[in-house]
């Protein structure tokens, strides 16, 4: 019999997906990552684009899928028809596909299916997205759970939301680090909220849920909502920044349209942190990893 063992990362090109396979690789995890850029094709980068008619097998020592590519651009959610088509039929359709062939499968969400209006929402909580992406990873989420519940499948499945992810090449991180340096000031946003963790953070977290194969519904978020102007002041504190390079402004005063814009971003992580034991990362331990990835 062929040995299951291995974990496939749909989406090994993503920021999120990269993550994944790092920390996989570190526990010692056979790992298979897809990709759709044929020149980077080896025996563990295996070819997979939603678009192709071409059914996809998983390669057969995996046993563990996490479901992460997406299309992953709001404004492109709002224009392109084709990002609704890969979000609501074409991801689903591979997950129906992998959970077919006998894996277990992640489905990577959002927290902005919450729409933003309520603080700490439950793993079970009740959807309000607003903006196109948002109502398609909805949707998504949807179209997944009726095929897993189709197949009998419900034990195999986990969809697990995020909340923002960042690391040290992440918007607006390399353009302040920039100013800084250059000893101008920055200006972050006193209106925008959000509840950030890191991509190791997210990539170990993912890793232990593989591992432990919980399913159902699952979050994992920063500790605290907090605003940019906070984000901007936890790391300047730890860079040795003066506060007097910090000038808070707002997204309004800027005239800067933000599409999504919620009072609360983070998730309610009660279920998961039971069943998992991992806790919503607090905002020093993602400064801590935003320096080390500076240093390197
Ligand atoms: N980043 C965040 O802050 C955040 C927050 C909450 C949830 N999430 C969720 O986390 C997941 C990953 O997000 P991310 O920001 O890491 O993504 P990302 O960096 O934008 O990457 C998206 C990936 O999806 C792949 N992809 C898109 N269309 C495809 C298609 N038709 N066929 C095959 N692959 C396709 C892309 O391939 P190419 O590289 O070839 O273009 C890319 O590798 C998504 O499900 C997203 O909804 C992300």
């Amino acid at each position: 019999m062929t040995d299951k063992s291995a974990y496939l990362v749909v989406g090994g090109d993503s920021l999120v997906g990269g993550g994944v396979v790092a920390a996989l690789e570190q526990r010692g995890h056979r790992t298979f990552a897809s990709t759709r850029r044929r020149d980077t094709l080896d025996p563990k980068r295996v070819y997979l684009d939603f678009e192709s008619e071409q059914p996809f097998r998983a390669p057969a020592e995996a046993g563990y899928a996490f479901l992460i590519a997406a299309a992953t651009n709001y404004d492109r959610c709002e224009t392109d028809p084709l990002a609704k088509v890969i979000n609501v039929e074409l991801i689903p359709r591979a997950v129906a596909s992998l959970l077919e062939q006998g894996l277990f499968v992640t489905f990577v969400s959002t927290n902005s299916v919450f729409g933003g209006e309520q603080p700490w929402p439950h793993e079970d909580g009740a959807h309000a997205p607003g903006i196109a992406y948002a109502q398609q990873k909805s949707d998504g989420e949807k179209v997944v759970l009726d095929a897993a519940a189709k197949l009998g499948a419900l034990d195999r499945l986990n969809i697990v939301r995020l909340t923002k992810i960042m690391n040290a090449g992440v918007s607006p991180v390399p353009a302040w680090i920039a100013a800084w340096k250059k000893n101008q000031p920055i200006q972050p946003f006193a209106d925008l909220i959000f509840a950030p963790i890191s991509v190791k953070f997210v990539g170990n977290a993912l890793a232990t849920i593989g591992e432990k194969r919980v399913s159902g519904n699952l979050h994992l978020s920063g500790a605290a909502n907090v605003s940019y102007i906070e984000f901007a002041q936890a790391l300047a504190a730890r860079l040795g920044v003066s506060n007097d390079l910090i000038h808070p402004t707002t997204s309004v005063e800027k005239g800067i349209h933000i599409a999504f814009k919620p009072r609360f971003s983070g998730l309610g992580m009660t279920r998961t942190t039971e069943l998992t034991g991992i806790e919503p990362q607090p905002l020093d331990r993602l400064v801590d990893d935003l320096i080390a990835d500076l240093r390197d």
